[in-house]
């Protein structure tokens, strides 16, 4: 197994007085695809929001190549390497595509390499390149989510997380989604992603865990978990469950 590049340890995280996360713990190994998945409210985006340090916890650790980011700032961790992609998107609707992809650089590391970057998101994600002078805000949903994806890679991530990959998208947008994660993968980069479409994310991760109010209930490899009976009744419908045993013949 590669070496771990995140690790959690123990993390507690509450809101005020309510408790969000208990003891959660996990490992991404280097330039593995880890999902996230589980119930509505389970502490998914909790969990990725303390990791980018959005959120201080208040038990337990994480640990980025091997050392301890306890206080990090989360300009800090971004320029270590873990950048997120925010639920939602969070794009400049009124700033060009080109303006929203520069603004993923704005660290000094980052701004150094901003041609070399952009050249490889434009490589990616070539309707980026031929609407690089248009309005973000004038993206489709798909393309908007690209666009959010891509000015994460502008920052040089080493840890890329996403929330909700695939949020409110068609099914041939969300494998083209997915198709992205694995050029990513491809060039080396590691990727923590939640996912809504449970049997899509298994499929395309080399592990995943579940989580359900606030716990990490179960783990394993995708193949793992698209197999367990328990966990396909509690988060692939029917027809998903069809389409993936299709998929395995
Ligand atoms: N800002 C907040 N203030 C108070 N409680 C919050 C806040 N954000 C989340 N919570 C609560 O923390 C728990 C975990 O929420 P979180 O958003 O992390 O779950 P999730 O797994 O991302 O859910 P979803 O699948 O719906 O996005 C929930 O009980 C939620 O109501
Ligand atoms: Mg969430």
């Amino acid at each position: 197994m590669a070496n771990p590049l995140l690790e959690v340890r123990n993390l507690s995280v509450s809101y005020g007085d309510v408790r969000a996360l208990f003891d959660v713990s996990l490992t991404v190994e280097e330039g593995l695809i880890v999902a996230l998945v589980g119930s509505n409210g389970g502490g998914k985006s909790t969990l990725l929001k303390t990791i980018s340090g959005l959120l201080h916890p208040t038990g337990g650790d994480v640990l980025f190549e091997g050392e301890s980011l306890g206080k990090t700032s989360v300009k800090q961790r971004v320029d270590k390497g873990i950048v997120q992609v925010p639920e939602g998107r969070r794009l400049f609707a009124n700033l060009t595509i080109r303006e929203n992809l520069r603004l993923g650089a704005y660290l000094p590391k980052a701004r150094a390499n901003y041609k070399d970057s952009l050249e490889r998101v434009f490589g990616l994600f070539p309707v980026l390149k031929e609407r690089q002078n248009g309005k973000a805000g004038l993206l489709s949903g798909g393309e908007q989510q690209m666009l959010a994806i891509g000015r994460a890679v502008m920052a040089q991530p080493k840890l890329i997380m996403i929330d909700e990959a695939s949020l409110g998208l068609s099914p041939i947008l969300t494998k083209t989604i997915f198709d992205l994660i694995d050029a990513l993968h491809e060039q080396g980069t590691t990727t923590l992603l939640i996912e809504q479409n449970v049997n899509m994310a298994l499929k395309h991760c080399d592990k995943a865990y579940v989580m359900r109010t606030g716990n990490i209930v179960m783990s394993g490899t995708g193949d793992e978990l698209l197999a367990d009976e328990e966990l396909r009744k509690a988060y692939l419908g029917r027809r998903a469950v069809a389409e993936s045993r299709g998929g395995e013949s």
